[in-house]
């Protein structure tokens, strides 16, 4: 599903000098699998993420993802990409305050994220059934002010479930939860990977996560090494 072959990101510093963030970094992961990354502030989790899911073009190396090789794709190609396979969730919820829960779910839809064969009853058919997937079937029309954060999360992971990607990636999920709703949400994904077989790639310091992961990685000096060994508190 996911393969990184070779992968270098580079960012220039203050003073003009380019930081290393990803040193050659691989990684395979399989059709199903719940992988967990960790490793400490600043090293680079969300850089792999970014190129992982397509919203970052400006590196080295081989990357494909659901069959697709996605360095040296257009634009256009990679956006195509992003709404049609992955599904992003992130540790800011990022809905939109005057939409209610439905319209939120259903955005992608606006952004090319709908066949054009599908009607605005279909997709909001769609949109429904991923509401009641993440237990928020009775709160379609309440806008994000008037919802819990672990609610708003659930509403985040219905948006990024509404186009039935391949692949989820999130990023820090629970960052801004109190640990009971981070727990709940955190059970959430693990039923996702369990009951749908979901493929997954949490970045997160959940223990629950790293518990029930296939595989934890470590993201160490730009490289992903085995996360269970010898693995220094973050
Ligand atoms: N757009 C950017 N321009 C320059 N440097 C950047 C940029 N984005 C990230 N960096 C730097 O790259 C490094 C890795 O950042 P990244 O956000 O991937 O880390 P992270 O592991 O996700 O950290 P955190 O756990 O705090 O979210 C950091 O040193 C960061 O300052
Ligand atoms: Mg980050």
């Amino acid at each position: 599903m996911i393969s990184l072959r070779g992968v270098r990101k580079r960012y220039p510093d203050a003073e003009g000098a380019m930081l290393e963030v990803l040193s050659g970094a691989d990684l395979s992961v399989a059709e199903g699998e719940l992988v967990a990354i960790v490793g400490p502030s600043g090293c680079g989790k969300s850089t792999l993420l970014n190129v992982i899911g397509g919203l970052d073009t400006d590196y080295t190396g081989e990357v494909e993802v659901a069959g697709q090789r996605l360095t040296g794709l257009s634009d256009k190609a990679l956006a195509a990409f992003r709404n049609r396979t992955v599904g992003f969730v992130f540790q800011s919820f990022n809905l939109l305050a005057p939409l209610n829960a439905l319209e939120n779910v259903m955005l992608p839809s606006f952004f090319g994220g709908a066949a054009a064969s599908e009607g605005q009853q279909e997709l909001e058919a769609r949109a429904r059934a991923a509401l009641d997937r993440v237990g928020l079937a009775g709160k379609a029309k309440r806008r994000p002010p008037e919802l819990s954060g672990g609610e708003r999360q659930r509403v985040a992971i219905a948006r990024a479930l509404f186009g039935r990607p391949r692949l989820i990636l999130c990023d820090e999920p629970t960052g801004n939860l109190d640990a009971k709703t981070g727990a709940e949400v955190i059970d959430f994904f693990l039923r996702l990977s369990q009951e749908d077989r979901q493929t997954l790639v949490v970045v997160t310091h959940e223990e629950r996560v790293s518990k029930a992961a296939g595989r934890v990685l470590r993201l160490r000096e730009g490289q992903l090494i085995d996360g269970r060994e010898g693995a220094a508190a973050p």
